[in-house]
């Protein structure tokens, strides 16, 4: 898929959600609303029924005597106006309780903007009621007196959600399940998209070294097969070195991308023995100074490790340590300046390989030990490799019970280190085995 064709449909599927998200909120606020709403009439209703009543008791025509016929007053010493508290109380409770309103709810008789209620049902929420919505008009009683029945109740606002709560979780989580989704499957996509492009960067990389060897191989038989040179013993030889080396070169390019399938597998199976690995450095690097010096460059030993035997498989540690070195030297543009060090740090040996090379940028250190990722940067190109070698690495250290580290800066250097347990006296080998496969 195109990236703009990519970039519109998320554009569009995003602008959909966003959509959705928006609607699902305008519902549940305009629900929340309607609850509010719903319960704000049915204590309206319930209040109005209450003065109904008491209107109707007026004149002590009802049995519950609802108005004193002196001055009555409570013990707590808040007056009523003449109204008979206990006989209020079963009057409002059985409005409430008709319209479904149970629960805490605190009740009183006053005057809109007075600093005291004349009456509350309980104390210490005064100020609650004085400020409540909930009113319904006294004057059928009280003529010339501006008073009012109130209620305030303390959870107002989760009886409003209460009946809607479950149904507002499903909701969330139903949409944050729908935007994990939307994001995960943007996070897939583009990372399918990555490994395709590094497979196909891969195919080039293949075809392209492959076509060199191969090419060199052709050239060569060619001439081998003129007679003018065939009748020279010094040309056919140097051709036939051509060939031998080429094919050498080809056959270890074949053995590095059946590696990756045998990686992937997990299907290599390590050849377990005690080594010295101080000797295994001192002679990968034997071969490999000459290639530092070719370029004016230098290679460093520093073996300060006071154990160094380990118990691994000496052909992969030794690739390990070549795909180090090899890099350190392909990734310094200028003469490669290289030390290798070993030193010991709890029970493990660390071997580092350390360059003064282009250096890798922080975000990179995290792809790099991915098979196949090459950092696509500058004149990287122009070096040669498939992406392989720190998989490889990284793979085989942790089949050894090993760890990789890399401190890296650009423009700076790269250290990378490896460390593999030791095996004192030989304890590993007989009873730490690392994992074979
Ligand atoms: N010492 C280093 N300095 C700077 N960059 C490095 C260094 N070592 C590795 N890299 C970066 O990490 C990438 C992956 O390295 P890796 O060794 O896996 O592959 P490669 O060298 O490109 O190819 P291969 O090793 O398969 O021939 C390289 O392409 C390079 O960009
Ligand atoms: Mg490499």
């Amino acid at each position: 898929m195109k990236k703009r064709t990519f970039l519109i449909i998320v554009s569009i599927t995003g602008i959909a959600l966003a959509g959705i998200i928006f609607i699902q909120f305008y519902w549940i606020r305009n629900a929340v609303l309607l609850q509010e709403e719903q319960f704000n009439s049915r204590v309206t209703l319930a209040l109005k029924g209450t003065v109904n009543q008491m209107y109707e008791c007026k004149g002590d025509t009802c049995s519950e005597g609802l108005f004193c016929k002196s001055d009555c007053r409570r013990q707590d010493g808040i007056q009523a106006s003449g109204i008979n508290i206990d006989a209020l109380k079963p009057m409002i409770q059985k409005e409430f309780s008709e319209v479904g309103l149970k629960g805490p709810y605190v009740y009183g008789i006053f005057t809109p903007g007075a600093v005291r209620a004349e009456y509350i049902s309980k104390h210490g929420f005064e100020k609650q009621l004085l400020q409540s919505k909930h009113i319904s008009s006294l004057s059928c009683i009280f003529k010339n007196d501006q008073k009012v029945l109130g209620a305030w109740f303390p959870d107002e606002r989760s009886r409003a959600f209460g009946n809607i709560f479950w149904w507002l979780v499903l909701c969330f989580i139903l949409l944050i399940v729908l935007v994990a989704g939307f994001i995960f499957n943007i996070y897939s996509f583009l990372r399918q998209k990555k490994i395709s492009e590094m497979k196909s960067d891969f195919v080039n990389n293949i075809t392209h070294e492959f076509k060199t060897p191969i090419a060199t191989i052709s050239l060569a038989s060619e001439m081998l097969l003129n007679p003018s040179v065939l009748k020279s013993e010094d040309k056919a030889r140097k051709y036939a070195n051509i060939i031998y080396d080429e094919n050498i070169r080809l056959k270890n390019q074949v053995e590095q991308v059946l590696q990756l399938t045998i990686l992937d597998r997990g299907t290599y199976s390590l050849n377990l023995e005690s080594l010295d690995l101080h000797q295994l450095i001192t002679k990968i690097t034997e071969g490999f100074q000459l290639l530092v010096n070719e370029r004016n460059g230098s290679l460093r030993l520093q073996l300060d490790s006071v154990n160094h035997t380990v118990y691994a498989d000496i052909m992969h540690i030794e690739n390990i340590i070549a795909n180090l070195l090899d890099n350190a030297n392909k990734y310094s543009p200028a003469e490669p300046d290289i030390t290798i060090s070993t030193f010991s740090r709890n029970d493990h040996i660390v071997v580092a390989v350390e360059d003064k090379g282009i250096g890798i940028s922080a975000k990179n250190q995290k792809h790099i030990f991915r098979k196949m990722y090459r950092v696509h940067t500058g004149n990287l190109h122009n070096v040669k490799g498939f992406g392989l070698g720190l998989f490889y690495v990284k793979s085989l250290i942790e089949a050894h019970n090993g760890f990789v580290y890399l401190h890296s800066e650009p423009g700076k250097g790269s250290r990378f280190e490896i460390s593999l347990p030791l095996d004192h006296l030989g304890v590993i080998s007989k009873n730490h085995k690392p994992d074979e496969s």
